[in-house]
Order: C-alpha cells, then sequence, then structure tokens
C-alpha cells in the first residue's frame, strides 16, 4: 500500500515529515541503504512479525513484494511516498539509480529472529 507524505512546498525546498500517526505502526527504528553499486539487488527475505515503511527519499528504486498469493512491482521515486509492507511479506530491492538512498522504517530493533531469508520456509511458514 502507497502511501502520500505531507510535502510542505517552499522555494527554500520542500519538506515531508512522517508521524506515528501516518504509518499503520508506531515508529522504533529507521534505517537506509546507500552507495548501492548499480545492479545490486537488496530484500531477499521476509519479516515474521515487523512491518516496514520504505521511502526512496532519494533517486529511485523497485520493491518486489509477494505474500505468497501474488507479486507487485512497486517503483518508488517519490520523497513524499512511502510503501507499507506488511509482516510475512517476500520483498526484493532492485533497480536502485545513482544515489539512491532507501529509508526503512520499522516498529522495532533489529532482530535477526524475526527475519525469514530462505523462500521456500516462507512458503511453508504460510501454510
Ligand atoms: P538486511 O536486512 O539483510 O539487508 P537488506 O534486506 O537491505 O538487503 O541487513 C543486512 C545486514 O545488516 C545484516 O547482516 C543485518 C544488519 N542489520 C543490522 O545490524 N541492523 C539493522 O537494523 C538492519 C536492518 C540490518
Amino acid at each position: 500500500m502507497i502511501i502520500n507524505l505531507p510535502k510542505i512546498e517552499d522555494p527554500r525546498g520542500n519538506l515531508s515529515v512522517i508521524e506515528n500517526e501516518t504509518i499503520p505502526f508506531p515508529i522504533k527504528r529507521v534505517y537506509y541503504l546507500y552507495d548501492v553499486p548499480s545492479g545490486t539487488e537488496r530484500g531477499g527475505h521476509a519479516h515474521k512479525e515487523q512491518e516496514a515503511f520504505i521511502i526512496a527519499v532519494s533517486g529511485s528504486f523497485d520493491v518486489i513484494l509477494n505474500d505468497g498469493q501474488q507479486k507487485r512491482v512497486y517503483t518508488l521515486n517519490m520523497p513524499n511516498q512511502g510503501l507499507y509492507v506488511p509482516k510475512m511479506t517476500w520483498r526484493e530491492l532492485k533497480n536502485f539509480s545513482s544515489g539512491a538512498v532507501c529509508l526503512v522504517i520499522s516498529p522495532a530493533v533489529y532482530d535477526e529472529e524475526d527475519y525469514i531469508r530462505d523462500y521456500e520456509e516462507f512458503i511453508s511458514y504460510l501454510k
């Protein structure tokens, strides 16, 4: 689900803001991917419990979401738009533009136990 963020337009530069109320979960952690070499793919996992909210704060990239039933490709290229990723969604990120920055907001601290990194395991976990 794409969520539009407020954009405060100003000749001095635009400003967008995310508050707890803006997204479907409370904000606990923020991390970002940058200096991604051209042709690199990231992601390739699902989370058992953790949702995510992904924003292309600079540049563009594709996020492929797969809930085990259907796959959808979202091209993120606007700093005032984000993609909500529900739990138990297999995600892949690819086609990063030069200078792309992928900001991810999470409802929990990093926990490797929450990851499913094997696709077959993801499919059987869904059953
Ligand atoms: P990972 O989530 O697998 O990256 P991506 O899905 O973007 O390809 O994380 C890559 C590495 O970084 C992995 O070894 C775990 C570590 N990491 C942390 O230590 N803390 C964090 O908050 C995140 C997101 C990753």
